[in-house]
């Protein structure tokens, strides 16, 4: 029980890190929750400290993931990674670092499911830079990968804790891009520079 609970905080302390924040603050002296959207994401990453910085937070937020998914394997202990990938989601979503605020969770779950199914992490990935391309928005490009997500654990895979884990996190997704939906809908959403849609 007690190699349990350890791996759970354990999950939780690796998403804990913010290395959005930290290169932010560390190397470019710049607090991005002050900056863009305040996400200490990638998608702000990339918009204040630039492509080679935004890079290095997708990569770290989705090691931070995929290493919590792989932590019942690490301790032999048979329980669903997905389940201890949602500590590390936590983490990530309410950081002991930045008094327990955090990131939209994307990057993190999406490490969290390459540990866990890799072919359905590469099929979701697919799904989000098809989006992305076709609507320049990584917020809608990151919406619409988790209820593609949803969907396929439900209908496609019948797996009853993915399936759960899924609708939890896109509920909460959704939640975290509330101010992403309105500029949406006002059509002020930031966009990126490729892409069919640009107009920003
Ligand atoms: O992963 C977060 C992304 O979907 C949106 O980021 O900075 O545009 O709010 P941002």
């Amino acid at each position: 029980m007690l190699k349990i609970i350890i791996m759970f905080i354990l999950a939780y302390l690796l998403g804990s890190l913010v290395p959005g924040y930290w290169i932010g603050k560390y190397i470019y002296h710049t607090d991005i929750r002050n900056e863009g959207s305040g996400n200490i994401g990638t998608t702000n990453a990339f918009r204040i400290l630039g492509p080679v910085p935004g890079i290095a937070v997708l990569l770290m937020d989705l090691l931070k993931g995929t290493l919590a998914g792989f932590l019942p394997m690490i301790f032999g202990v048979d329980i669903n990674p997905m389940l201890v990938g949602l500590a590390a989601i936590l983490g990530h979503t309410f950081s002991i670092w930045i008094g327990f605020k955090g990131g939209k969770a994307v990057a993190t779950s999406a490490g969290v499911l390459l540990a866990y199914n890799a072919p359905f992490f590469w099929m979701v990935c697919a799904v989000f830079v098809t989006m992305l391309l076709l609507t320049s928005m990584v917020s809608v490009a990151s919406m619409v990968g988790f209820s593609f997500a949803t969907i396929m654990s439900i209908f496609y895979y019948h797996d009853i804790i993915l399936s759960i884990v899924a609708i939890v996190l896109t509920v909460f997704v959704f939640y975290r891009h509330r101010n992403n939906i309105g500029r949406i809908l006002h059509g002020d959403e930031s966009t990126i520079p490729f892409g069919l849609v640009y107009w920003s």
